[in-house]
């Protein structure tokens, strides 16, 4: 089977710093396999190029060296402008923040990604009312974000991410903003989009008590991966 993400050396030099031109070697040389169906966990201390990694690998960053691969398409080589495509195509992202559409209800925010989707109407209302209830918020959909929890809102980001069914999921400290069983139970749903749905889902966290749900662990520090573990099950 074809992996999800092949990527070989991949290196970020940043060249710019916030107050000049300073190099930033924020990422150095990493290799790493994303295969379908499999739930990575990325730590790291602050700083490590974590969400770096994550922002080359979800195709937002362009390297500055190395190879990358997504579903067989050689990123490296795709022009710019090509560069949405693929990622609407294969990636999802969730975000520490949620980055909700604040004017939009839970419900507008998951319907919104079908029908860029160009799902007709009636399906996507369908489809989005399903997504929200999978998600446990089908009392909730007709609140805006402010009205929701952080728990409830990280609901919502991973009900749109189901709505675009991407076979890739990258979030980068999801449960960041979140109380410890919130952040469980966020993990439960991403473990699960892995474990049922065949996603590959790669997870950046500082929150080390989550560590027995992933399927391997992946230790940065310096921009470098320096250890992996592959969890039991
Ligand atoms: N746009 C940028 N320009 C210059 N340097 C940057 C930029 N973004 C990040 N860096 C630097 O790159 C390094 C890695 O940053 P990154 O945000 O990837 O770390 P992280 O592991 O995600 O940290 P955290 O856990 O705090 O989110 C840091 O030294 C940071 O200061
Ligand atoms: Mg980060």
């Amino acid at each position: 089977m074809e992996p999800a993400i092949v990527a070989c050396g991949l290196t970020k030099v940043y060249k710019e710093g916030p107050v000049g031109p300073v190099e930033v070697h924020a990422v150095g040389g990493v290799d790493i396999t994303v295969n379908e169906g499999e739930l990575i966990g990325l730590f790291g201390p602050s700083g490590s190029g974590k969400t770096t990694l994550l922002s080359m690998l979800g195709c937002i960053l362009r390297p500055t060296g190395g190879s990358l691969e997504v579903f067989g398409n050689d990123v490296i080589a795709i022009p710019e402008d090509e560069m949405p495509w693929i990622r609407k195509r294969y990636i999802s992202f969730i975000f520490q923040g949620f980055n909700l559409f604040p004017a939009l209800t839970a419900f507008e925010n998951v319907m919104l990604v079908l029908e860029l989707r160009k799902v007709p109407p009636d399906d996507a209302a369908r489809r989005a009312e399903q997504l929200i209830a999978e998600v446990g918020l089908a009392e909730r959909s007709s609140f805006l974000p402010r009205d929701l929890s952080g728990g409830q809102k990280q609901r919502v980001a991973i009900a749109r991410a189901l709505a675009a069914d991407s076979p890739i999921i990258i979030a980068d400290e999801p449960t960041g903003n979140l109380d410890h069983s919130n952040g469980v139970h966020i993990m439960r749903l991403l473990r699960a989009l892995a474990s049922d749905r065949r996603k590959s889902v790669i997870v950046a966290t500082h929150d080390s008590r989550t560590q027995g749900m992933f399927d391997r662990i992946l230790f940065m520090e310096d921009g470098e991966i320096f250890g992996q573990k592959e969890m039991v099950k």
